[in-house]
């Protein structure tokens, strides 16, 4: 079954205990936390003291999705409130050590890369992913237009970590929905994120399970 981490960028964050029980009854996999400064994307969202008192209403475990500059400078606080911890290779750390001190610190680690990196930049940091995010929007903002161009970064990944023979979880985040989803898991995502379309139904288990069912 393919996993969910439903991104909650564009929820309200009063009702969100609500949604995690839902979220919770209905088999969401991780949590999608997009943690922005404003620098790496034109957008800001939210920090540590957020993420904490979401995690500490709920047992999903906590995907943290870093658009942050220069993130090797945050890992350590991150680390105390994600599960999995993921950050950007174009944002200016050095990937294989940031890589490599996320798993000392007892996190899952993932790299992410944005629409205009090619996935033969990362392959040789394979070894050191749990997880990879293939970004099918730019990053910054939810409700974007997916980028079908994206499918073939998540093959060539797929392929090559096969070749490698490193198993790891390919991640896509950004337009997925009813239409895109089961585009994504025919080439080879194992962990859907989904915000709007998620957040937006009007029945958010049926949705949900909809999804994992693909
Ligand atoms: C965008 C974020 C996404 C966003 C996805 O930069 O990384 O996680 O919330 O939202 P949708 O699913 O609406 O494209
Ligand atoms: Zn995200």
């Amino acid at each position: 079954m393919v996993k969910l981490s439903p991104s909650v960028l564009t929820a309200d964050f009063l009702t969100l205990k609500d949604m995690l029980k839902k979220f919770e009854n209905s088999g969401v996999d991780m949590l999608h936390l997009d943690v922005m400064d404003g620098i790496f994307v034109p957008n800001i969202s939210f920090g540590v003291p957020v993420i904490k008192s979401v995690k500490a209403h709920t047992s999903i475990p906590i995907d943290v999705h870093l658009m942050i500059d220069r993130p090797h400078r945050y890992i350590k606080e991150f680390a105390e409130v994600a599960d999995w911890l993921g950050f950007h290779y174009e944002a200016g750390s050095d990937v294989a050590q940031t890589l490599k001190e996320i798993r000392k610190l007892g996190c899952k680690s993932c790299l992410t890369i944005k629409p205009k990196t090619t996935a033969e930049e990362i392959f040789e940091f394979l070894p050191l992913c749990d997880m990879v995010l293939v970004m099918s929007v730019e990053p910054g903002f939810g409700g974007q237009k997916f980028m079908p161009e994206s499918l073939d970064k998540v093959r060539k990944i797929k392929a090559e970590a096969k070749r490698q023979g490193i198993e790891l979880e390919i991640q896509i985040d950004g337009g997925i929905n009813a239409e895109t989803a089961p585009l994504a898991v025919e080439a080879g995502v194992t962990v859907l994120v989904a915000g709007s379309y998620v957040f937006s139904a009007e029945d958010v288990e049926k949705t949900v399970r909809e999804i994992k069912a693909l």
